[in-house]
This record gives structure tokens, sequence and C-alpha cells, in this order.
């Protein structure tokens, strides 16, 4: 049984994960990790530097070269890339549309994988992805799968993005990009985008993030010392 506690949230694409996540690691005073910004990332290196996902040599080479770094501020997580904040970057439309594809190779997520292993030896964390709670911490004491309707999903991503002024990208695109990622993620060979046995089901198509937040505390609070 491990000691330290961990708090695994897997789910579809945007389907509000990083906002329960960060909202619990404050609430807690856990350490958040969006594993997703680590794929991201590599997308970005491997666009950047034209690395073909089907040459394991050159992807093997590529991730020697790769540093990821994350930093906290105001439990807004920060990441980056060989020494460059990417945080923004990776969350545009060019990284989207070909992050999936890279999640997917095997090179890749055992290296990913091994480092999120690490980060969450011994403290207490909050790590949400895809298979956090079936590959990364199968034994984390709390897992939870989320999930919402594709439109609601879309809208939230879209209006996000408008907020931080990427107005090229059409509320089309969104769902498209998101249709296409739930699709590859849950369709590929290497550790599934699937629910873990043991992972409490949480919809949030309806619910505001107070009350996703209190539902997840819930299940939290009997791992919490008295
Ligand atoms: O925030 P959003 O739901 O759009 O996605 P993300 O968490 O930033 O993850 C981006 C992509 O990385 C996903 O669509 C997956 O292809 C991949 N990913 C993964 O394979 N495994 C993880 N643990 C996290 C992300």
């Amino acid at each position: 049984m491990r000691k330290n506690l961990v708090i695994a949230i897997d789910g579809y694409s945007s389907c509000g994960k990083s906002t329960l996540a960060k909202a619990l690691a404050k609430k807690l005073g856990f350490i958040y990790i969006d594993s997703g910004a680590m794929y991201r990332a590599v997308t970005l290196f491997f666009i950047r530097n034209q690395v073909n996902i089907n040459e394991p040599e050159a992807v093997k080479d590529a991730l020697q070269h790769i540093e990821l770094n994350f930093h906290s501020r105001d439990y807004e997580s920060h990441i980056t890339l060989n020494g460059e904040e990417v945080s923004e970057e990776i969350r545009k439309m060019p990284v989207s549309e070909n992050v999936s594809e890279v999640a997917a190779d095997k090179l890749v997520r055992h290296e990913m994988v091994r480092q999120q292993q690490r980060m969450g030896k011994s403290k207490n964390i909050v790590m949400d992805g895809r298979d956090i709670g079936t590959t990364v911490f199968a034994d984390a004491q709390v897992k939870l799968f989320m999930t919402a309707d594709p439109k609601i999903r879309a809208e939230r991503r879209f209006n996000e993005m408008q907020s931080k002024g990427d107005t090229e990208t059409t509320l089309e695109e969104v769902f498209e990009n998101l249709a296409h990622r739930d699709y590859a993620d849950t369709t590929r060979k290497e550790s599934p985008l699937v629910r873990a046995d043991d992972a409490i089901i949480l919809d949030n198509t309806a619910i505001t993030p107070q009350e996703q937040l209190d539902f997840a505390m819930q299940k939290v609070q009997p791992f919490l010392p008295q």
C-alpha cells in the first residue's frame, strides 16, 4: 500500500478534468500534474523539429533532447519545454491536431509514464490524463473517470480558446478535434483510454465546478489523515 495519496482523474477530451484536478490540489495542498501537457509539449517539439513519428530511431533521439518541467503558480500549471514556457502554445490547434498520434506511440508513452511515476513516487498528487488510473498509478487510492456531453465539451473548450484570444478556430473545428481525439485515444493499442474497474464515474454535463469538487471531496475524505 502506498504511503502518499494519489488522486487519478481520467476521461475524455475537454470534460473538465483539469478544472477539477486544480481545485482539488488547491483545497488539499497537493501537487497538480497535467499529464496531457506533457504529451502536448512533446508534440510541439516533434512539429518544430519535424520528427517523424514512424521512425523509432528519430523518436528515441528526440526524446533524449526533451526536458519537461512544471512550474506551479497559484495552482495554474505551467510547463516548460527545454526551458521555454510553452503553456499557451501547446493548447493551440496545430498541437491539438497532432497530439493523439504522438501520444499513441509506445516509445513516447514509456518515457512519459516513467517521468510521471517518478513525480508521484512520494508526494501527495492529483494527476489527470487518460491512463492514470489504469497504467501510471493503477494503485491510486482515488480514481475518477470523467465524462460530459460532447456538444457541451466543445462549447466549453471553444469559449476557453476565445477568452485566450484564439479567434481563428471555429466551434465545429473544436468539436471535430475532440471527436477525433476521443476516437484515437480509446482505440489505440498502447494503454487506451478506458475506465479502470475501480474508477468512479463523474458526468459533469449539468453540474457546476463547485458541485463536482464537492462530489470528489466526498470520495477523497476517507483517505485523508483524521
Ligand atoms: O485538455 P484536453 O482534454 O483537451 O487534453 P489533454 O489532457 O491536454 O491531452 C491531450 C492529448 O494527450 C489527449 O487527447 C491524449 O491523446 C493524450 N494523453 C494521453 O494519451 N495520455 C495522458 N495521460 C494524457 C493525455
